[in-house]
């Protein structure tokens, strides 16, 4: 018999039935142990206004809070390890955060092979990045990564998701919109990726999970949508380090700042994102190999961290 052991931090349990179609659909001779991450105290769901810009700090510069401990069973040799969680602006969620930088996934994931599983709106790379840092600083090995997001345009996707996150309802706003986050379609369509999985947990061999998982579109990736992300994130580690002088998630001096920076980002996301994906979109033909080789790299293509 070979253990799989999935860990997930999800708020809707998005991520939960995401991973959950994966490892359903795992050979009989799988058998999997399910464990969810749960924040201490927990984050609201649905958000308030305040409480989602106030993640936006100790999100970025990954200032990890308190989770309860997982109840893992460590006399078992876990075969696979898969990690399903969601992205906060640009980076993991606080509470994944929290799992990595804690002794036990140390302990869980020295030696061992690890997938991840991510459940974003469409920008994931860089959070992804900070992930391997974690893996590999936990002496586990990346072998591989599935990314659902929302397919709808970028800007429609930003009002559906706001409303999703503020509402708590997973429907179509106004009547109008689509539904926000990820499709109902590719979340049952994951399974796709099970038999890859099986085969490589069956036989010990993870040397071409990932190549196997990209040539069944395990991470879709829009350029334009990767060169805002990277520079979007450069510019949330300069935020966040403006706002934490005024100090943590208790401290009331922070919310004048935090408005600046709300009223910043929905300026960039529907001013300034449109232009920058025009011209990114003008400049292609003569960047065209470096785009290439870069969307290789963050879906981990013949790459040396997989
Ligand atoms: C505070 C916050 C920030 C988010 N930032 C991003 C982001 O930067 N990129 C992205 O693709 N999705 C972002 N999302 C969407 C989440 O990655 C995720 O898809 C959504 O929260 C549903 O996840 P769940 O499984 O926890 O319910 C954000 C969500 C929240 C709550």
């Amino acid at each position: 018999m070979k253990h799989v052991l999935s860990i997930t931090y999800s708020q809707s349990g998005q991520l939960n039935d995401i991973v959950t179609n994966i490892t359903d659909n795992l050979s009989k001779n799988i058998k999997v142990h399910h464990h969810k991450i749960t924040p201490v105290p927990n984050f609201p769901f649905p958000w308030t206004g305040k409480s989602f810009w106030n993640a936006m700090p100790e999100s970025v510069q990954m200032i990890p809070s308190e989770i309860v401990p997982l109840n893992i069973d460590e006399q078992i040799d876990y075969d696979l390890i898969i990690i399903g969680y969601p992205i906060w602006f640009l980076s993991p969620a606080i509470p994944i955060t929290t799992f990595f930088l804690g002794n036990q996934a140390k302990s869980i994931l020295s030696n061992k092979p690890v997938l991840t599983v991510i459940g974003a709106r469409n920008m994931w790379v860089m959070a992804q990045e900070e992930i391997k840092k974690m893996i590999s600083e936990c002496n586990g090995k990346l072998v591989g990564n599935i990314a659902l997001c929302d397919k709808h345009y970028n800007l429609i996707s930003v009002v559906t998701i706001i409303y999703w996150m503020m509402s708590g309802n997973k429907n179509n706003f106004l009547g109008i919109f689509p539904k926000p986050g990820i499709s109902d379609e590719d979340i049952s369509n994951v399974s796709v990726f099970s038999p890859v999985i099986s085969n490589s947990v069956t036989n010990s061999d993870y040397d071409t999970l990932n190549e196997k998982l990209v040539n069944l579109k395990s991470a879709r990736l829009i350029p334009d949508i990767v060169s805002i992300e990277e520079k979007g994130k450069r510019m949330f580690k300069i935020w966040s380090k403006f706002i934490l002088k005024k100090g943590g998630p208790e401290s009331n001096k922070r919310s004048f700042r935090l408005k600046i920076f709300s009223r910043y980002l929905l300026f960039v996301i529907f001013v300034v994102s449109p232009i920058a994906s025009l011209i990114y979109y003008l400049t292609w033909p003569l960047l065209f190999i470096r785009i290439r080789r870069k969307l290789k790299y963050y879906k981990g293509v013949r790459l040396k961290a997989y």
